[in-house]
């Protein structure tokens, strides 16, 4: 097996012109194949709401959800690097609070790493968190938990004042110590820029190519996500018709009495 990997590893991978993988998980079985695949970083991201609970959004998915998820993830990682998101509420109303539930992801979940969105708003959380040694991983751009600010889900950062906010909170979130930021849903070319001004990793997603590593949700990437797919979404695999082919067979031969037959039975 190759080395665990570490946040270390992320930020010598951005020297070395390494492009970053990142992808969701859930539960134990996926995080046992994409840890297999060799994808660098396992996010339990809070868009478990969406994709594994049918929330219309992030913003009801609680910490002990979260602790639930991550442990399911850490049993099936070896090598990479499990980052667990702090959901909605667990780190808006203190730094104390912030401290206390970051930690509880650690402690409880086994993460390795947090996940919080905001930029200059949030950087004296960040700080509070990384001088506790907990590793941070940023989140600017479009931010799901602030859906109801936004008015939606929409592309950030076209206009030029959203321009320079977000190359600003791109700076506090590494001023205040963050390992890494994602930047979600912004042009390509000011993810370029702040790839290029910033010294830790960016992590795109809706961001172009020029960031220092891509991250999708695995239900969008599988084809299990329902019809709803943003543009910018890559759907790899079409697992949702393989489930239904397999399930619609099974229920065909249990009804003709086909399944099981003596090989699937005791003597
Ligand atoms: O919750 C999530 O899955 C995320 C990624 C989309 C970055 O935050």
């Amino acid at each position: 097996m190759a080395a665990k990997i570490t946040i270390l590893d992320l930020q010598d991978m951005k020297e070395r012109g390494e492009k970053i993988t990142m992808l969701t998980a859930y539960d134990y079985p996926t995080a046992r194949i994409l840890d297999g695949c060799g994808i660098e970083v396992l996010l339990i991201g809070d868009s478990v709401g969406n994709a594994m609970m049918g929330m219309d959004n992030t913003l009801p998915v609680t910490v002990d959800e979260m602790i639930y998820h991550t442990r399911a993830v850490v049993r099936g990682r070896k090598r990479a690097l499990v980052v667990a998101d702090m959901p909605f509420m667990s780190y808006q109303v203190s730094v104390e609070q912030a401290k206390r539930e970051a930690g509880r992801m650690i402690k409880e979940g086994g993460a390795e790493a947090v996940k919080l969105e905001g930029g200059e708003v949030m950087e004296d959380v960040i700080k509070a968190i990384c001088d506790i040694d907990i590793p941070v991983m940023g989140h600017i751009g479009l931010t799901p938990q602030s859906v109801h600010r936004m008015g939606g889900y929409k592309v950030q950062g076209r206009e030029e004042r959203q321009r320079k906010k977000l190359l600003a909170d791109a700076k506090a979130v590494e001023r205040a110590g963050a390992f890494c930021v994602v930047l979600e849903a912004i042009p390509a070319a000011l993810a370029a820029e702040i790839t290029g001004t910033l010294r830790i990793p960016t992590i795109g997603i809706g961001a172009g190519a020029q960031c220092d590593g891509q991250v999708l949700v695995i239900h969008d990437l599988l084809g299990i996500a329902g019809a709803f797919r943003p543009k910018f979404v890559k759907q790899y695999a079409n697992l949702e018709a393989a489930i239904t082919k397999a399930v619609t067979a099974y229920l065909s031969e249990v009804k003709k009495k086909r399944f099981p037959t003596a090989k699937h039975s005791f003597q």
